[in-house]
């Protein structure tokens, strides 16, 4: 089997005044001091960053954004760089989140764009992916998940190489915040053909190290029956993380 650390990674959106976000995290640190084997992300609102990564202090949890810009820096109002969240203490970043596609219009084309930028700066991208409903219904799913890969993975294709440490999340979007967690087997089919294309993409050795995530209503009752599928390798958690006790219990799912 590949190495493939898990991860839970904690999606806060834009929620949490920095207090709540100190208090949270610091929680997270201290009931998970001990866990072994599964790495913990936070992805904090830009404005709660820096206090997050001081509360943190030596802890082995890592700092995410949610977002970042292209460019280094310039003129683009409202954004943030790369090198601004690394000064921040940010390690990874999410891309392509499907709330940032659909609400502010995102393309692949700027996704694809920003993960050259991180891995150039040395971040490391979350790239997510995922099927509306109606597309799904529509016996779409792949046809759309394909799509997203080819344009959100475009420099990586081109050079033939991607990063090892490159994170995928594969988000069905009629699964964000409704309760409704796709089934671990239909969540397992979409991650099987991301390997796939993965696979066919960059070769077998590769893909098999990379980590695909799930995200779309993970909570404790559920988190466990999805972790024992082999393509899954972590959870990206929006509602759930936002409380200390159900976020503790999702990283403790072997325990569960
Ligand atoms: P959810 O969000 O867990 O609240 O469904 C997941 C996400 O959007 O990353």
């Amino acid at each position: 089997m590949p190495d493939r650390k898990p991860l839970i990674a904690g999606n806060w959106k834009m929620h949490l005044s920095v207090a709540e976000a100190v208090e949270l995290v610091r929680r997270i640190a201290a009931e998970t001091e001990d866990v072994q084997g599964v790495e913990v992300l936070v992805a904090p609102p830009f404005t709660t960053l820096y206090a997050v990564r001081e509360a943190l202090g030596d802890s082995r949890i890592r700092l995410g954004a949610q977002n970042m810009h292209w460019e280094m820096s310039g003129a683009y109002t409202g954004e943030i760089s790369g090198k601004m969240l690394q000064e921040a203490g940010c390690t990874y970043v999410i891309l392509g989140h499907s709330e940032r596609r659909a609400i502010f219009n995102e393309t692949s084309e700027m996704v694809d764009l920003k993960a050259r930028a991180a891995v150039s700066l040395g971040l490391i991208p979350i790239i997510c992916v995922g099927e509306t409903l109606e597309e799904r219904e529509a016996g779409r799913t792949f046809d759309v998940v394909q799509a997203q890969l080819e344009g959100s993975l475009n420099n990586f294709k081109e050079e033939k190489f991607i990063p090892p440490t490159t994170v995928m999340a594969y988000e069905p979007v009629w699964a964000i915040g409704t309760g409704k967690t796709a089934t671990p087997s239909q969540a397992q089919e979409v991650h099987q053909f991301i390997r796939g294309w993965l696979e066919r993409t960059f070769g077998t050795g590769v893909s098999a190290g990379l980590r695909i995530l799930y995200g779309g209503s993970v909570k404790p009752e559920n988190i466990a029956e999805l972790m024992a599928e082999p393509d899954i390798d972590g959870a990206l958690v929006g509602g759930a993380s936002l409380n200390a006790d159900s976020f503790v219990r999702i990283i403790c799912y072997e325990k569960l």
